[in-house]
């Protein structure tokens, strides 16, 4: 038994996935040896209902000068923070004194839109090298990570701020007490905070256990961010499901009794209720289809090894490290990945050390199977990879587990 990282409540594991390296951390061969371990297992506290993991490595072993991890790489994702700061921009930011902070801004894929249009901003970025292509955008960036002692020196030299914003970001924060203390020092009276991260519900739905690796200490639910918030006197007044990342939420919080309710807010905790989120028997069930999805990914692999068949990973994800560990892939399996960042190029994929190639490679020669470790850009690849089809190549896809398959 350890504590829930939110309300130190006595939590223990459901699962544990085994052994697993850092997911963002693609090695030389010299560094093979060298790897580092720890247990991948979660757990659901009881009281606040908080997905969450037992342990995680440092945050510091995970972002830092040379993090792999650019936001810019998938052309539908700059979309759709370009159409999240218009969003801002036209609701929220009209009036030319307004400040907006948005913690973990990478690369800058959405403030460079709102630093166009000459809006006060800050972005808090800890990973050196993504922080760096964000300042030579024009963004004003902070390298370093966001806490209650950051917010208190942000509203000293900045005064507060009117929106604070994060994707794909506060799932990431161990320390989500002082994030969310930080946030109230931060925000104006009627400022409001806005995040967006991979939503409990869909991973349980798709069996989309790869969400669940290092870097993602946290998985939310709406009913799990009411309750954490709710201490530092903020609640949810808003949420809106998304595509990105297989299937996301948008929350909006701000303080309360200063805002009306969206009515979506209470429809959301009822859908949260049917799915059954706050129940062992749903994790238990969860649990048994991540086993039925690792025996029909090793069963389908196996055979086509058999058969002679060239099979590529497409996209060396994050989440693809849960995926070969998980299932104990190797390069017997999956001859190569190929992967669009240069910085995990000709590298080996974490524990299952699998070359990574570029990704003109797929194209020089296209192999018989394509295994599609992004899955979440199902559309994107689809479409620019529409000749491989033609040319009889197949893909092989794992998320979401078929229905046939599933425990319900
Ligand atoms: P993403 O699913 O966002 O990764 P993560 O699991 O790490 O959150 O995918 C980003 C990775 O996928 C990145 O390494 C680039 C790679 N990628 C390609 O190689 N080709 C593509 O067409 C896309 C969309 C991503």
């Amino acid at each position: 038994m350890i504590n829930c990282r939110i309300c130190e409540n006595k939590i223990k594991p459901f699962m544990s996935f085994g052994k697993m390296p850092i997911a963002n951390r693609f090695l030389m061969e010299k560094d093979i040896p060298d790897e580092y371990f720890f247990e991948l297992a979660p757990a659901v506290c009881d009281k606040c209902q908080m997905f969450q993991l037992i342990e995680q490595p440092d945050p510091k072993d995970m972002f830092h000068e040379s993090y792999a991890f650019f936001s810019q790489t998938s052309s539908y994702m700059s979309l759709h923070f370009k159409r999240f700061a218009q969003f801002l921009l036209e609701e929220y930011l009209g009036d030319k004194n307004s400040f907006v902070v948005e913690i973990g801004s990478n690369d800058g894929v959405m403030l460079k839109h709102i630093a166009a249009s000459n809006i006060k901003h800050l972005g808090v970025e800890p990973s050196a090298n993504v922080a760096k292509i964000a300042i030579d955008n024009g963004v004003n960036t902070r390298c370093t990570f966001f806490n209650k002692e950051l917010a208190s020196e942000i509203l000293q030299e900045h005064g507060a701020a009117d929106i604070i914003c994060c994707a794909n970001v506060l799932c990431h924060i161990p320390d989500l007490n002082s994030v969310a203390e930080g946030v109230c020092r931060l925000l104006k009276p009627n400022g409001l905070f806005i995040f967006e991260d991979p939503y409990l519900g869909d991973v349980i739905e798709k069996t989309s256990y790869d969400q669940i690796y290092d870097e993602h200490v946290f998985l939310f639910s709406v009913n799990s961010v009411i309750n954490a918030f709710l201490p530092y006197g903020l609640e949810v007044i808003d949420v809106e499901p998304l595509k990105v990342h297989g299937g996301s939420m948008r929350y909006t919080l701000g303080r309360r009794n200063k805002h009306i309710v969206s009515e979506r807010v209470k429809t959301q905790i009822d859908k949260e209720v049917d799915l059954g989120l706050s129940l062992p028997i749903t994790y238990d069930k969860f649990k048994r289809n991540c086993e039925l999805s690792r025996e029909n990914l090793l069963c389908i692999l196996e055979s086509l090894k058999k058969q002679g068949k060239r099979v590529v990973g497409y996209a060396a994800t994050s989440k693809s490290t849960t995926v070969t560990n998980y299932c104990g892939l190797n390069s017997s399996h999956i001859m190569y990945i190929v992967d669009t960042t240069p910085l995990k190029q000709w590298k080996y994929s974490p524990g299952a050390h699998i070359l990574v190639k570029p990704y003109e490679e797929f194209k020089l020669e296209y192999p018989d199977y394509a295994l599609l470790f992004a899955w979440n850009h199902r559309e994107e690849i689809f479409l620019k990879e529409d000749e491989y089809l033609r040319m009889n190549g197949k893909w092989i896809e794992y998320v979401p587990l078929s229905i046939m398959d599933a425990e319900k």
